[in-house]
């Protein structure tokens, strides 16, 4: 971390001394002071829930500027590279920090691809699920089970170690996600063939069956591709620090990556492609378009708690830049199927229009989020609305294990342990039960 020369002074309205902190500079984007000494020095803590103003490691991977809607994977903007590389190459970067070159790139694909099955075991595992479990309830469960086949393989402190973690965890996932959706609809597992590239080989553990072969589409491949690097990372969000935190304490890998499943799957976060899409098919089933006025009503009714699902972001104050590119890809896929005129993307679009133009949408700096397309896109692809979270699921998992990875090389990294304000009773007795 680089020093910087200017310094913070905190100083108290009650004549304790004031104390001065160093401030350091990232190599982009707002600077950070340095709080680490604040108890020992004054016995205070700072208050940040939702850490809207705190800054909770360093890290090297991911960049974004909200307010320019900015998005950089080791530097690099995300437009450059979704339309430029595969989800491997992302891949390789976000866990390298450079891109690869033609071998690195051959070698790398290999790798991943020599890793794409899973036990066999698993499927027992997954057969103890109920059939309409949801794909995130059992993702979590699939993921945290992989723990237990790697568990004294797996060194955390070794870096090969963490390296084959990592390899693992982006070969499987989209095998783990396509079992537990052929076992949802009750077909046969579809064992990965590795002379697919990574996203048509998953497109063909989804849709084959024993008895029909799966031609994919190279449109629509490299439409899931795009869904895939699209969400490959997003820095400090709410499923990474998950993992970071949980990871912190050295727990075998494999399960801070559950513990990451089980996060995004909240609808605030990754599950908001899924609340989208059933928003979308609310307001179709209730008179559609026509309706959208009433709908954005009651959104904007402070006592109805209805948001419009797909809009706004906690970093984004600005169009998500991602949403921009899974708008182009919405187009082309819907082209690509003659689904032009499909009823529900009519309606998304109208929903946009009048949402971009409303006051209080934009007062609030609220844009159409990546979500808002992409489960358009992976409806047209034909994956259905419960899976779309597990599909973000397995596109992050290359960020989650890069974070984690980064935290766990890191020198100066410790458990993870937040401080409280305790508004709570003071001391006081336990009465014998009569006397309660
Ligand atoms: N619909 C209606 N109003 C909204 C929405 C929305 N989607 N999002 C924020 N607002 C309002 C909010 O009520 C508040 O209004 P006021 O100032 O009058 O109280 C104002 O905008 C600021 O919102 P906030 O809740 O302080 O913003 P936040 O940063 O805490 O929340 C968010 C960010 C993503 C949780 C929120 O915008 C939201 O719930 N959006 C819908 C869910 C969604 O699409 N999530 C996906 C995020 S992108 C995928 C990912 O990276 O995980």
């Amino acid at each position: 971390m680089t020093p910087s020369d200017v310094k913070a002074t905190l100083s108290f309205s009650d004549g304790s001394p004031s104390m001065e902190l160093p401030l350091y500079k990232g190599s982009i984007g707002p600077d950070v002071i340095d709080i680490r000494k604040l108890y020992a020095q004054t016995g205070k803590f700072t208050y940040d829930p939702g850490f809207l103003s705190t800054a909770s490691c360093n890290s090297t991977i991911t960049y974004i500027d909200g307010d320019k809607g900015q998005l950089l994977y080791r530097g690099y903007p995300i437009e450059q590279l979704a339309t430029g590389c595969d989800f491997l190459e992302v891949c390789y970067l976000l866990l390298n920090g450079e891109l690869p070159q033609q071998a690195e790139r051959d070698d790398f694909v290999k790798t991943i691809t020599y890793h794409t099955m899973v036990n066999e075991q698993m499927q027992f595992f997954l057969r103890g699920f109920r059939r309409d479990a949801h794909p995130m309830a059992v993702m979590t469960g699939l993921v945290g089970a992989l723990s237990a086949f790697y568990h004294d393989s797996t060194d955390i402190h070794n870096a090969q170690h963490r390296t084959i973690a990592a390899h693992r965890l982006i070969a499987k996932m989209p095998t783990l996600v396509a079992m537990a959706y052929k076992y949802g609809v009750g077909q046969p597992f579809i064992y990965p063939k590795n002379d697919l590239s990574y996203s048509a080989n998953f497109m063909r553990m989804m849709f084959a069956t024993p008895c029909e072969e799966y031609v994919p589409n190279p449109v629509l491949v490299r439409a899931l591709d795009r869904i895939f690097i699209l969400h490959a990372d997003h820095e400090q969000n709410a499923s990474t620090s998950t993992v970071r935190l949980c990871g912190s304490s050295g727990t075998n890998p494999f399960a801070a990556i559950a513990a990451g499943v089980a996060c995004l799957w909240g609808p605030a976060h990754g599950g908001a492609n899924e609340a989208a899409l059933n928003m979308l098919e609310e307001i179709q089933r209730n008179g559609g378009v026509e309706k959208i006025g009433e709908f954005i009503k009651q959104v904007k009714d402070k006592n109805s708690s209805v948001k419009l699902m797909g809009f706004g972001h906690r970093v984004y104050k600005n169009y998500d830049p991602r949403a921009k590119l899974m708008r182009e890809t919405c187009h082309e896929v819907l082209q690509e199927l003659g689904l032009q005129n499909d009823p529900m993307f009519k309606l998304a679009m109208a929903l946009e229009k009048i949402a971009l133009e409303d006051d209080y949408f934009v007062s609030r700096k609220l844009y159409p989020n990546v979500d808002f397309y992409s489960g358009i896109v992976q409806r047209a692809l034909g994956i259905p609305v419960s899976l779309f979270t597990a599909i973000f699921a397995l596109a992050r998992t290359v960020g989650w294990i890069a974070q984690l990875n980064e935290m766990i090389g890191d020198a100066e990294y410790k458990i993870g342990r937040p401080r409280q304000l305790f508004v709570g009773s003071p001391v006081r007795d336990v009465k014998p039960i009569a006397e309660r």
